[in-house]
């Protein structure tokens, strides 16, 4: 999958994005000896101060690994949860590092702070082949900010700057944006992989090319059905945002989760998929429930047939049996979001339905968002998906087609353009 330089489509309404862009990889830059700052993102679930899934941490391995052979000095950086420039304990990154020592076989150092004192010495004292972990970016008020001169003093800290935090390059963050003014920067081979991947998506659609859709809301995913309308032959839509399109035909839904405000959006949607012969399919049947919480007397019925007192919270073995179908016949395969509340048993066979047709399918497949992959994880089945993406918000906004900001300051320059 990696193959050569990354090509990267923005294909972007907004004015101003670049047709085509490649990005500098780490080959491109100078290495061997140097103090070479890292950003990561290792945002990842926590319980009781053990890290409780580490897909993050491990998609980063080959580029640590890389440069340790080229005896780079390794200063990684990483955003935890939302502390919005304070300090909070229970986000502080001791435990990632204790579970990246493991990984890596080697002891990684740990600072108690960002750019402060601590990371200083412990910057400029790391030898070759070491890696280091500073303390959580977002404790710093400047991260979030862009602001110069935290940026200014990360960039300090090192020689040169590799972004292999793909999951957080839709933020125009000091440690993903910023600090490229003051370092030679480069992708990371994880950045690297997932944008030739979801460049492939978007720039080279192997037909048939199908999407599917879930999650509980139309306005968190609308933007990528938008964008891949025009390239996708079928659109299979689940999970609750579902409802608010068969609202939108004139289904009763009785008590189901729907979005008023988006109907018109979602009757858009089903208008060009017919203009364009896109064969979107919405559920033919659901399980439906009083809530989300009283699975007891769940049952299936058909969509035209919701209790008024009820509400639909997953899709049916109808429904599961039709997307199967059309999964089944792709060559390529984009998922994101859970067909139902697949979090409590009577409502996760539909999801386990589509998770287990994404991967007995020869096509090409990619699958993003955290629920999507956690219903792989559990089922055992990650492994059989060509490509699980690390990103969450960043995975979406490139297949909605928009120029994200860490990415972009990663391009080659066009020749000819301004520096
Ligand atoms: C993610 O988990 O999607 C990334 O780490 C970005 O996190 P954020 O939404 O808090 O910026």
């Amino acid at each position: 999958m990696r193959d050569g330089l990354a090509e990267w489509s923005a294909l972007s309404t907004k004015k101003g994005a670049k047709a085509a862009m490649k990005l500098r990889t780490m080959a491109d830059l100078p290495v061997v000896d140097k103090r070479v700052l890292v950003r990561v993102d290792f945002n990842v679930p926590l319980s009781h101060s053990q890290v409780t899934d580490d897909t993050r941490i491990r998609a980063v391995l080959p580029t640590i690994h890389t440069l340790q052979e080229r005896g780079a000095r390794i200063i990684l950086a990483s955003h935890l949860g939302r502390p919005r420039g304070q300090v909070v304990d229970s986000l502080r990154l001791a435990p990632i590092a204790g579970r990246l020592s493991e990984l890596l076989g080697q002891p990684v150092g740990y600072a108690h702070d960002v750019v402060g004192p601590d990371a200083r010495a412990m910057a400029a004292a790391l030898e070759p082949r070491q890696v280091l972990l500073l303390e959580n970016l977002r404790f710093e008020p400047g991260e979030e900010q862009n602001d110069p001169a935290f940026a200014r003093a990360l960039a300090a800290l090192a020689d040169v700057y590799i972004d292999d935090a793909f999951g957080a390059a839709h933020r125009a963050h000091a440690s993903t944006v910023g600090v490229t003014n003051y370092l030679p920067s480069a992708a990371g081979l994880l950045m690297q992989d997932e944008v030739d991947v979801l460049s492939r998506v978007l720039n080279r659609p192997e037909h048939p090319f199908v999407l599917i859709v879930g999650g509980a809301k139309v306005s968190d995913k609308i933007g990528v059905v938008e964008n891949l309308l025009d390239k996708a032959d079928a659109v299979l839509i689940g999970g609750g945002m579902a409802n608010t399109f068969l609202q939108a035909e004139g289904q009763d839904i009785g008590r189901s989760l729907s979005e008023p405000d988006k109907l018109d959006v979602a009757r858009d949607t089903l208008r060009r998929a017919r203009e364009r012969g896109v064969a979107l399919k919405l559920p033919l049947d659901a399980v439906v429930a009083a809530g989300p919480n009283e699975s007891e007397g769940a049952r299936v019925v058909p969509v035209d047939r919701v209790p008024p007192e009820q509400a639909m919270l997953d899709i049916g073995p109808a429904t599961v049996a039709a997307f199967a179908e059309v999964i089944r016949g792709a060559r390529m395969l984009v998922w994101n979001g859970p067909m139902g509340v697949f979090e409590t048993p009577a409502f996760a066979a539909g999801t386990r339905g589509v998770a287990e047709a994404v991967a007995r399918s020869d096509a090409f497949s990619v699958v993003g968002g955290g629920d999507s992959v956690a219903a792989l994880e559990q089922m055992g089945l990650a492994d059989q998906i060509s490509h699980i993406s690390t990103g969450g918000g960043a995975s979406l906004e490139f297949l909605e087609g928009r120029a994200l900001p860490g990415i972009a300051v990663l391009a080659v320059k066009d020749e000819g353009e301004d520096a």
